[in-house]
This record gives C-alpha cells, structure tokens and sequence, in this order.
C-alpha cells in the first residue's frame, strides 16, 4: 500500500467539536511518513491545544496572520509552498462557506488562496447544518474547483442529533489521504468504462430502454482520466459530454456494446462495467413500424441478451474487472453473488431503493466488495463518489498484480 513517506500535510483545523481527534490525526499521518505543520484557527484554539499539537506533530503550530514572530520564522506564503497536501479537518460550515467564498481573513484561509497544495477537506457539523442548502452549495463549488472531500460519515452527532455530519475517525482520514495523494495512480494504465442504458430496437422507431442517465459511468471516465489512465468510454445513447480525453465509442444495443468492448479488450488493464445493459432484446427489430391492430394484446418474443461483463471476466486473461450492481434489497449478499458468480475481482453496489441516489440522480453512495474485503463510500456527488473508487481500484488493481 502506497504511503505518504516525503508528503509535506498541512492540516487545518477549524472549530467544532472533532477537532479534539485532531492529535491523533497528526499522529496517524505522522505514522504514515507525513511531515506535518499545523494551523488552527481562532476557534479551533477552544476545542485543542496547540501545545499538544506542537507535541504531536514536533513542529511549531501557526495560529495568526499578523503575527510578525510567526511570519519571520515560516509565514503564509512560505507555509502555502511548503505544503504538498493540505489537509482541513474538521472542515466547520463556516470554514467551508469562506473558503467557497475566496475569502483570505485569517491564516488558514490565506494560505488555501496562496497555495497550489492539493486541498482536501473533512466537513464536520450538525447534520441539519451539512444538509443545508448554503452547505451543500458551497460543498458543491469546492468539489468542481477539484478540491477532495472526504466524508462526513453519518450516524449519532455530539449534539445528540443522528445524520451525516461527522468527521471520519483519524485512521481512516489518514488512509483515505494515501489513496487521494497518489493522484497519478493510473498513470499508464488503460481503463475501459462500459456506461448509459442500451436501446433494443423492436422496430425503425421504437426501442426498449431503461432510466440510466450515464451520470455515473462518465464521472469514472473523468475520475480515471485526472488518475492518468488512457480512458476508453462506450456508452450507450445519453445526452452528457464525454470527456475531451477519453476516446468515446457509442453505441446503441447490448450486441454492439459488447462488439465495441471486445474490439479492444486485449489492450485494457481495468474494465468497469457501469453500463445498465438491458438483460434482454426483441427477437427481431421489424424491418417496418408496427402497426397498430384491432386486437387489445401485442405479444412481443424477447432473448436474452449477452453479458457483457461476464464475457469480459472469462476471457483467458482478463482484465481487472469491476461490476456494478443496483439492488432494492439484501444489498450486500446479491452484490458478494455477483462477485463470485462473474468472477469478478470486484463490484460497486447501491441501494436504488433509497430516495435521491443511484438511477439518474447527481448524488450516489457505494457498498464495495472485493475478494478479502469490503468499504462503503457514503454519499456524494457522482464524481466525487467516482473519483474515490477510482483511487480504490487503483489500489487494488496494483496489489492483484503484484501477487
Ligand atoms: O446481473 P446484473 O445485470 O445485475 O449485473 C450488473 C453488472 O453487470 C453491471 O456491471 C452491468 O454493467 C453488467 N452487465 C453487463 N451486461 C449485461 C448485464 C449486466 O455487462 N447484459
């Protein structure tokens, strides 16, 4: 597993009751091979200490802007270079807002706008709080900014409330940072995304469908490009731009979805299969509309179609292959079948029975299994979501081939 040995962190913390985790953090990042400098703000001051933080991290802890000792020893801009990764945990609804906001009133801040640091932020805060309108907004305008977002995790809030709001534990921070640090991780790799619906035609004009609207398998596509992976993108019919450095294969039916995927399996490292392929076709598209009868009932004879990422797992030497599965129940043990029954050496599972994620929605979470292991990714926006199983596969793509 990769590591952040010679990362420069630069961990912000701003004020709210998680940033009492912050020593451990440090030192977490710190057992990982980080260098890490400290600064908080104001109100952080009121939830740590600075002293412990000095302890923990062995390095001097910057608190103020104007402070002319502190800016003759390492000052914004210094601590703005220095940085390789900065790091804001617990990120407050305030911090969040001024930062969306490209405000520059106090040390942290500052330095957010004079660094070309790879930010990442841990949002932390009453679940109403997060779930505001303002928050996500500003939540949503850092993320298309390219600033990473790691967590909050749902479940009981200090104030007593149950939601999405807290800071994921310092352990789990600290690998989440290994996986988003390796930014080039599929640097010379080729990944294949396989996304959108297919159409079955049944005649010249009419088609059987389904809802997928491609938002997910085109945010892969992207996530993996920014990772460095030559991407190759066949999509069925959806209204989104691909990517400008993914080359885009499209296609409308299953059959021409999987001719388009094996033309070029053999140069593929990573197949995604985020595609809702529809599992079966018209025996015959009408070579003529068909019309309508007298008769109350249209019979129509469908086959099955080819799966697509079951033929890309049995190949003799197959790619890394990584299945989707949207459920309605038993989420885990339908997706930890499929894994064994396609072969797969992983898969991507969501709840479409949950209002607001998965089909055709901008936001979606992820229960991922793999052979030895599993992790959910709580929900995101999907590029967000994709960019983070993107750094995943990543990881365990390189591990299977080192075995
Ligand atoms: O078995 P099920 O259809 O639920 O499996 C879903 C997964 O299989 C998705 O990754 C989907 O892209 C893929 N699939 C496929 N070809 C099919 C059906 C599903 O590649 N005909």
């Amino acid at each position: 597993m990769a590591s952040l040995t010679g990362k420069k962190v630069l961990l912000g913390i701003t004020g709210g009751i998680a940033a009492y985790k912050t020593p451990d953090l440090v030192r977490k990042l710190k057992a990982k091979g980080a260098d890490v400098r400290v600064v908080l703000t104001a109100s952080a001051k009121e939830f740590v200490s600075p002293l412990a933080l000095q302890a923990v991290s062995a390095n001097p802890v910057s608190t103020d802007l104007l402070d002319p000792a502190a800016e003759a020893a390492m000052g914004h801009i210094e601590l703005a270079r220095w940085a390789d990764i900065i790091l804001i945990a617990p990120a407050s609804a305030n911090s969040i807002a001024r930062l969306s906001a490209g405000l520059a009133d106090d040390l942290l801040t500052t330095i957010c706008l004079a660094s070309q640091a790879e930010l990442v932020i841990a949002p932390a805060m009453n679940q109403q709080m997060y779930n505001a309108t303002a928050t996500q907004h500003n939540l949503q305008t850092l993320r298309s900014r390219g600033v990473r977002q790691l967590g909050p995790a749902a479940g009981e809030q200090a104030c007593g409330e149950v939601g999405p709001g807290r800071m994921p534990e310092p352990q789990e921070l600290a690998d989440a940072l290994v996986l988003q640090s390796d930014v080039k991780a599929l640097s010379g790799v080729c990944v294949m995304i396989t996304a959108g619906p297919t159409q079955e035609a049944l005649d010249p004009v009419r088609y059987l469908t389904n809802h997928s609207s491609g938002k997910m398998g085109y945010a892969l596509a992207q996530a993996a490009a920014e990772a460095g992976a030559q991407v190759i993108l066949v999509s069925g019919p959806v209204s989104l731009n691909a990517p400008d450095t993914c080359e885009l294969r499209s296609v409308y039916s299953a059959e021409q979805m999987l001719d388009a995927v094996m033309q070029d399996i053999s140069k593929v490292d990573i197949f995604i299969g985020c595609a809702a392929v529809s599992d079966y076709r018209p025996v015959a598209s009408e070579a003529h509309k068909i019309k309508k009868t007298e008769t109350d009932k249209l019979t129509l004879t469908l086959i099955k179609n080819p799966d697509i990422l079951a033929n890309v797992a049995a190949l003799p030497a197959p790619p890394f292959t990584v299945g989707f599965a949207a459920e309605t129940q038993k989420v885990k043990q339908y997706a930890q079948h499929k894994l064994a029954a396609k072969k797969l050496n992983m898969i991507a599972a969501n709840d479409v029975s949950e209002k607001g994620i998965g089909f055709n929605s901008d936001s979606n979470a992820l229960s991922v299994f793999w052979q030895k292991g599993e992790t959910s990714l709580p929900v995101t926006d999907k590029l967000n979501l994709a960019r983070q199983l993107v750094q995943l596969v990543a990881v365990k793509y390189k591990e299977n081939k080192e075995k």
